[in-house]
């Protein structure tokens, strides 16, 4: 019974919290750092309705108020070689490498933060409970299928940070230089990055805290049936399933089968160079 009510307490707790921070986005460059409310962006006159025919997360058409990428950044120390950290009230996390958030208007795809207003609540994400994609959520119009990383739709954010690209904060993800150009452990390292690093550390390297280390203790590719590795990818309900399994499936519109090796492959040179 105490434990219970324990848990009760902290989980009222961890709630009222996230209530009451939710409304707010965290932006920093490398110099300075400020806190925005969702009032103040809906206020923006640059934001705008936005209508995603095929919006990923709520698997249909969705219409936001939001603003552009281009108009969130603005005034920030950014280059286009930087990355964007993207990080969510779930402890996923993601570097969006800035080009795609900058580019110039006209070109496709575009981003936009969409925001959610206290008063209208979005619908809750399907099958996750009752929580919505707000109070900010990154969505990308007019991206063909593939183009852009499933990972790059943000939702639940809480805060956005410039910073170095990942191969350069985290070196040790790298493969070596002498490596040659067409060894698919090269495509490999990105595609992990693109796709896996939001919710996983590689040896510690990396934000993401959503799922286990990929290389510590051990490397997939050590205890991993090949076969049943590749199953996993495609559908890892079709190798474990839970009512909180997390792991996406990676189907084919977002991992070819050719990316899938490339990513084996960095994943085993890995493993064989630590
Ligand atoms: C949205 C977050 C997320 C992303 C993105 C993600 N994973 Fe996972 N992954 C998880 C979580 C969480 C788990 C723990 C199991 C679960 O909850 O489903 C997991 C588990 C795993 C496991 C452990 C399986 C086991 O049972 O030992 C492997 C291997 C794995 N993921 C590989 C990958 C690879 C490779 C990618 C990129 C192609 C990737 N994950 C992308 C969240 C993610």
């Amino acid at each position: 019974m105490i434990v219970l009510r324990a848990s009760f307490s902290l989980f009222l707790a961890v709630v009222l919290a996230g209530a009451a921070q939710s409304q707010t986005l965290k932006i920093a460059d490398r110099q300075a750092s400020k806190t925005v409310t969702a009032q103040q962006l809906l206020a923006d006159p640059a934001t705008r309705t936005v209508t995603i025919p095929n919006d990923p997360v709520y698997g249909r058409s969705m219409t936001y108020r939001a603003l552009p990428a281009v108009e969130l950044l603005k005034g920030l120390a950014i280059g286009r070689e930087d990355y964007v950290e993207f990080a969510a009230t779930d402890k996923f996390s993601v570097g969006v490498p800035a080009r795609l958030l900058l580019d110039s208007p006209g070109t496709r795809p575009r981003a936009f933060l969409a925001i959610e207003a206290g008063t209208e609540p979005w619908p809750a994400i399907p099958d996750r409970g009752k929580e919505t994609a707000g109070p900010f959520f990154l969505v990308w119009q007019d991206a063909k299928r593939g183009e852009i990383s499933s990972e790059y739709w943000v939702y639940k954010l809480a805060s956005l940070e410039v910073t170095d690209s990942p191969y350069k904060r985290w070196p040790a993800l790298n493969v070596p230089d002498n490596l040659p150009s067409t060894h698919p452990a090269r495509r490999g390292l990105d595609r992990y990055v693109t796709l896996c690093i939001s919710c996983h550390r590689f040896n510690g390297a990396g934000e993401g805290e959503m799922g286990p280390d990929l290389a510590k203790p051990m490397n997939p590719v050590d205890y991993f049936q090949p076969e049943a590795f590749r199953k996993f990818l495609r559908s890892s309900k079709s190798v474990r399933d839970w009512p909180e399994r997390k792991m996406p499936s990676f189907v084919e519109d977002m991992l070819s089968e050719e990316d899938m090796e490339a990513l084996i492959a960095w994943l085993t040179y890995k493993a064989r160079h630590p």
